[in-house]
């Protein structure tokens, strides 16, 4: 078996041929918990911030986490009570990190699309920073602070036109995607916020894309954007943070991204050289901080061998894990329990009414029906990406902590999902 290095690993491993998150055997929650079933590990999740803490060892760091990534309550009040504030994209986001008992002061608001609403929310609540993202929001969000009696504080986001070399639908840091404020544009865009009586300039900042593994788009970005606060701040607009957006990948199948206290020594040595070492730095990582501190858990309901295909029908699918059919993305799946059943190739599909509800191509596995198959890198993008389509209730979600686990999300039922509709009168 080449269980060794499992995605997630060393807090997802096996024992005795049992696959264990933490110390909790992933069959005994499945069994009391029932599946599909989302487990995340504390420890990864510790362990994951732990390296961005150690490559900003010395600096002033306000970590972000981008929490549509996950965005679940108690993986929020686990990043609050580290001290991480919050990247969010919506309102409701914002009401999430109240509710998880995060400080809005610590919340940073990116977006292309805010409303009114949203950015009076915003204000209201006090956030840190709004990341503009077009000049024509510059100028509402300033009418919008004015009629609320305040100002704004702004960090306009640059594309910085840089190949983040990642998924074309992930990728958000070149010329053709709707992301940021051309690098040619940022300059006059930074005079303009000066010049807008409802705003306040606090900082700059980027983000390029997901699932990055190379440190060059990085790099190249990080110079570009350094020239621009050299720029800005010679027509006189002092800029108090800079942040690098989020974007480091995981691995899901042998990728290999550096991990974040390599990355970050590697930037520090182009910034320090450029002597912006002591400045205030942000960044929102999302994926890098949950991805592969969870699996979901999914019940073997029917072998159907095939002519072409052999087909191993699951009770997890893309409503619950859209990735693989939104961006043909490849997550590990491994046996619950290891068997000495002869090993076939099959693909691993769900219950859904699509010939897109996939969730692993030819994946060769020893299983039977009734077994149990654990998703892996399921941390990120998963939960919080999840629907009910075919009128399936969302999964449960574990939390588990060394020997302890602890439900953060009861299973929805099909009541749950038609709640807020209405019949004909
Ligand atoms: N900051 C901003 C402004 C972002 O748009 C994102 C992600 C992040 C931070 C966090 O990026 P991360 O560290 O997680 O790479 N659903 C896709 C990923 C979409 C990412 C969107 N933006 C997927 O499943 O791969």
């Amino acid at each position: 078996m080449t269980f060794l290095s499992l995605p997630g690993a060393p807090h997802i491993a096996y024992h005795d041929n049992a696959l264990y998150v933490e110390g909790q055997r992933v069959d005994d929650l499945a069994e009391q918990h029932g599946t599909p079933l989302f487990v995340y590990s504390t420890a990864a999740m510790r362990e994951a911030l732990a390296a961005y803490q150690r490559g900003f060892a010395g600096r002033k760091l306000h970590i972000c986490y981008a929490m549509k990534a996950n965005s679940s309550l108690a993986l929020l009040q686990f990043f609050a009570r580290q001290g991480c504030g919050f990247d969010i994209v919506s309102g409701g986001e914002l009401e999430r990190v109240i509710a998880a008992g995060g400080d809005p002061a610590k919340v940073i608001f990116s977006g292309v699309g805010k409303t009114r609403a949203e950015m009076r929310q915003a204000l209201r609540a006090g956030i840190l920073c709004f990341n503009v993202e077009s000049e024509a929001e510059l100028e509402v969000l300033s009418e919008v602070a004015v009629a609320e009696g305040t100002t704004a504080p702004v960090s306009i986001r640059v594309n910085p036109n840089v190949d983040p070399k990642t998924h074309p639908y992930i990728s958000t840091g070149l010329k053709g995607n709707k992301f940021g404020v051309a690098h040619e544009r940022t300059l006059a865009a930074y005079q303009r916020a000066a010049a807008l009586p409802g705003l306040r300039v606090v900082g700059i900042d980027f983000h390029i894309g997901s699932q990055i593994t190379e440190v060059t788009p990085y790099l190249d970005a990080t110079d570009r954007l350094l020239d621009l606060v050299e720029q800005i701040e010679a027509a006189g607009i002092p800029i108090h943070h800079i942040d690098f957006g989020g974007g480091l990948g995981i691995n899901y199948n042998g990728d290999t991204p550096p991990a974040a206290d390599v990355l970050w020594q590697q930037l520090f040595a182009r910034i320090d050289a450029r002597g912006f070492g002591g400045r205030q730095f942000m960044i929102e990582p999302g994926r890098s901080l949950v991805g592969n501190a969870g699996l979901c858990v999914t019940e073997v309901l029917f072998l159907k061998p095939g002519e072409e295909k052999n087909f191993c029908i699951v009770d997890a699918a893309m409503n619950d894990l859209p990735r693989p059919a939104m961006y043909q993305a490849f997550h590990a799946i491994v046996p619950v329990q290891v068997s000495n059943t002869a090993a076939q190739v099959y693909d691993v599909v769900g219950p859904v009414c699509e010939s897109g509800d996939w969730i692993g191509r030819d994946r060769n596995l020893a299983i039977h029906a009734g077994g149990r198959l654990a998703v892996l890198s399921a941390g990120a993008y998963c939960m919080s990406m999840s629907s009910n389509y075919n009128t399936r209730g969302r999964a449960a979600e574990v939390l588990v902590d060394g020997t302890k686990a602890q439900v953060i999300r009861q299973r929805e039922t099909a009541a749950d999902t038609f709640r807020n509709e209405i019949l004909m009168k």
